[in-house]
């Protein structure tokens, strides 16, 4: 199978800011795969490296067996972008937005209407971009980027900014696009984000890939092992332990409870779950 998109060392510089350097990876055909990293790291520089709206000073991409930057406008019609500094005016309506954006394509463009109603904007249809909260904001540009039924989509830090209750929402429209067989590239600076969604992940820092795996795989390498020890006298306790991502092993003897995990947050994981549940805690 022929990756759909490839990128063979590429440097991209900004007077004396190297933002991305010597960057490799290949996706492949109907995976979600992340692109994480701190603020600065160059994510955002190699997508749009990759969207052809960049030129990289050196290597090479290809994106769809095409030239990103050559064949920006036949590779145009065949993906689907998300910024992430994206605004509309003020007073565009959602339909009017959504109506726009297909007048933009040359190849017939899906429903406007049902993208809507897929996308749980189709009340809001009639509103104006500026009275949409945040979560509706990111689900019309997903919308937007999906208007042309493309391919491969790309989504910048999608969900910076939003509660954890929409950021939950977008995640499963996220793996909804990839269920109707398309390529999601995403970047992200939150790693439950990466877990939680993509099928490979890269990790960027300082412009430079220090790791590509499947995000289970990297976790187990990239954070250290932890362990909790308590006692409790519920007996639900260790089935609730279970639950929390990351946990790996729980042993229980008598009322004392071990909980083997990784991840830097587990402790605080634990403790969330215990006020969550009312787990009552005796040592
Ligand atoms: N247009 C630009 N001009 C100058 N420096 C830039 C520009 N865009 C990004 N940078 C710099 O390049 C580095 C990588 O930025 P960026 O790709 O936006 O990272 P990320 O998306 O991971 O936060 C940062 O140091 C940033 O300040
Ligand atoms: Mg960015």
């Amino acid at each position: 199978m022929r990756p759909v998109i490839q990128v063979s060392a590429i440097r991209k510089t900004y007077g004396s800011t190297v933002a991305v350097d010597d960057v490799s990876f290949e996706v492949n055909d109907g995976e979600i795969f992340g692109l994480i990293g701190p603020n600065g790291a160059g994510k955002t520089t190699t997508m749009e490296c990759i969207e052809g709206l960049r030129t990289p000073d050196r290597g090479a991409i290809l994106v769809l067996g095409l030239d990103p930057f050559n064949d920006v406008y036949k590779l145009q019609e065949r993906i689907g972008v998300q910024l992430q500094q994206a605004q509309l005016q003020k007073r565009i309506k959602v339909w009017e937005a959504v109506d726009l954006w297909a007048s933009l394509y040359q190849r017939t463009t899906i429903d406007g209407e049902r993208l809507l109603e897929q996308l749980g904007l189709i009340d809001k249809r009639s509103a104006w971009f500026m009275t949409l909260s945040g979560g509706q904001k990111q689900r019309l540009f997903i919308a937007l980027a999906l208007i042309n039924d493309p391919e491969l989509v790309f989504l910048d830090e999608l969900t910076t900014g939003l509660d954890p209750q929409a950021r939950r929402a977008i995640w499963d429209l996220v793996r909804g696009i990839r269920e109707r067989g398309k390529t999601v590239f995403l970047t992200t600076h939150l790693m439950e984000a990466a877990e939680r969604l993509c099928d490979r992940v890269a990790i960027i820092e300082h412009g430079r890939i220090i790791d590509i795996d499947s995000p289970e795989s990297l976790v187990k390498r990239h954070c250290p092992e932890r362990t909790v020890v308590l006692a409790t006298d519920d007996g639900s306790a260790a089935e609730r332990f279970r639950a929390i991502p990351r946990v790996e092993a729980i042993t229980c003897r008598g009322s004392q409870v071990t909980i083997r995990g990784s991840g830097d947050d587990l402790v605080t994981e634990v403790i969330h779950c215990l006020s969550e549940n009312r787990i009552r805690v005796t040592l």
